[in-house]
């Protein structure tokens, strides 16, 4: 049987995984992935070191899943990780054209940091080994892998979204890039909307050969496929939480500390692509046209800080902090806070107790690859008595859950009618809806997103 062997800049190592929702949904999908299928899943350690040895450490995790991990150079991880990942690819696949930086050492550092992890991958990669590559960081490694004379199946998954090719063209070598990406036999995305942008672009820009039908590219002899893979949660895993003590508790330490006023919550990273002052304004806009709901709504807003080193996340930072000091400010009452905003992450456990005691879940991105703060707020409802998800029409979730409260994160009223309307629903729609959200999110769960992921790969010639 082949062995499975993950490629990903974030590995869950134990002391990440306490830290839950400061990871991202890529870290725990990961680990469903290996714990059901066996196999190293290999990465950066998250640590600095003064000279690059290429000395890979192995750790085997609670679950089982066997990690292995190299340090980076300071000068590495400023480039490939805050540079050219995070400062110039983020923003840009996020539509954000006006965060982008275009450096050329980002560039190198990328270009060189990629070939460190091909080779300190490739001694790992047996004969039979199916690899995976996952997101962004990684882009040409599979060219790298593919020059040492790597034989195996190599596949790709992008975790966040596919920009329009007019946006995309803004990057400097974006060409290569997409060459590069192109030696993978398998190149998955979230979700429709994603992978036509991409095939856009293969067609317009590099002049490939597109089967839109086949999802097949063939450039320069050789032909990827190019397919939508929607992500999920680990369901049983998480949905399992609620029978935790932590759960409970943390269920109870927020209907208690809310007292009678229904709680609504939101849990992101500090990231500007979270739409996250948009959504105090709609909330700010929910208290101006409905002031009767003044003392009888509490907002909670998790958000754990992200990439402070780069200048954008500590602007959103203190953007946020002026923004909830206002709405408290001008609203609060000895016994009363309308808005909660915690900057630190929680345990998976935790998080489900505070999603099930809030009759409010939302999820607002201005743009997000999937978004599984969504699909978890569901998995944690009470059956007999769910609570309203509100999700932004512009997160790859909307697509397979429409029986959300879709709106517009850029429309302050928006925000504020669906807050409403939430708040108002009738227990019978609340169920309705629920039935349908749940059905997705049980069924389309991160086991069958990584079978139906490995099968194609395995597939391919
Ligand atoms: O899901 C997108 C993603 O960038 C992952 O690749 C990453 O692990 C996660 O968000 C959290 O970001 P970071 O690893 O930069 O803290």
């Amino acid at each position: 049987m082949s062995r499975l062997v993950v490629i990903s800049n974030r590995v869950a190592v134990a002391k990440a995984r306490g830290a839950a929702g400061a990871q991202g949904g890529l870290a725990g999908a990961l680990n469903a992935a290996l714990k059901e299928n066996g196999g190293i899943w290999f990465g950066w350690s998250g640590q600095e070191c003064d000279e690059f040895s290429g000395q890979v450490s192995f750790q085997r995790s609670g679950d089982g899943v066997t990690t292995a991990t190299i340090d980076l150079e300071k000068h590495d991880i400023d480039e490939y990780y805050y540079g050219y990942a995070n400062s110039t690819l983020w923003p840009l696949f996020h539509f954000r054209i006006d965060l982008t930086e275009y450096e050329r050492e980002f560039g190198k550092g990328y270009e060189r940091v990629n070939e460190l992890f091909a080779q300190a991958a490739q001694p790992l990669i047996e004969e039979d080994d199916i690899v995976w590559v996952h997101d962004y960081h990684f882009m040409p490694l599979g060219e790298r892998l593919r020059s040492m004379g790597l034989k195996n199946k190599i596949g790709f998954f992008l975790h966040i979204p596919w920009p329009p090719t007019n946006l995309f063209v803004s990057l400097p070598y974006h060409e290569r890039l997409v060459r590069s990406l192109l030696h993978y036999d398998l190149i998955g995305f979230q979700n429709d909307t994603w992978l036509d942008s991409f095939l856009h672009y293969c067609r317009k820009e590099l002049g490939a050969e597109v089967d839109e039908a086949a999802g097949t590219i063939t450039l320069d002899g050789r032909t990827s496929l190019a397919k939508a893979y929607p992500i999920g949660i680990d369901y049983d895993y998480f949905t399992g939480l609620g029978d935790t003590g932590d759960a409970r508790q943390a269920e109870q330490r927020l209907i208690s500390s809310t007292r009678r006023r229904t709680a609504m919550i939101g849990v992101d990273r500090l990231d500007y692509s979270k739409g996250l002052p948009e959504r105090l304004d709609g909330i700010s806009r929910f208290f101006d046209n409905y002031p009767e709901h003044t003392r009888d709504l509490v907002f909670i807003q998790i958000a754990p800080p992200s990439r402070e080193d780069i200048g954008s996340y500590q602007q959103i930072r203190a953007v946020l902090e002026q923004k909830t000091g206002q709405i408290n400010g001008a609203r609060s009452e000895v016994d009363l806070v309308p808005v909660r905003y915690v900057n630190r992450g929680y345990s998976q456990a935790e998080l489900y107790g505070f999603y099930r005691g809030s009759k409010i879940g939302l999820v607002t991105p201005l743009r997000d690859g999937m978004n599984l703060v969504a699909k978890e707020y569901i998995a944690a409802q009470d059956p007999e008595d769910p609570g309203v998800l509100i999700l932004s029409r512009f997160a790859g979730a909307a697509q397979q859950m429409p029986d959300a409260l879709l709106i517009n994160p850029h429309s302050p009223d928006d925000i504020a009618y669906n807050i409403k309307l939430a708040l108002d629903m009738p227990l019978e729609e609340r169920k309705a809806r629920y039935e349908k959200l749940i059905g997705t999110v049980r069924d389309d769960n991160v086991l069958v997103w990584t079978e139906n992921f490995i099968a194609d790969l395995k597939a391919r010639d």
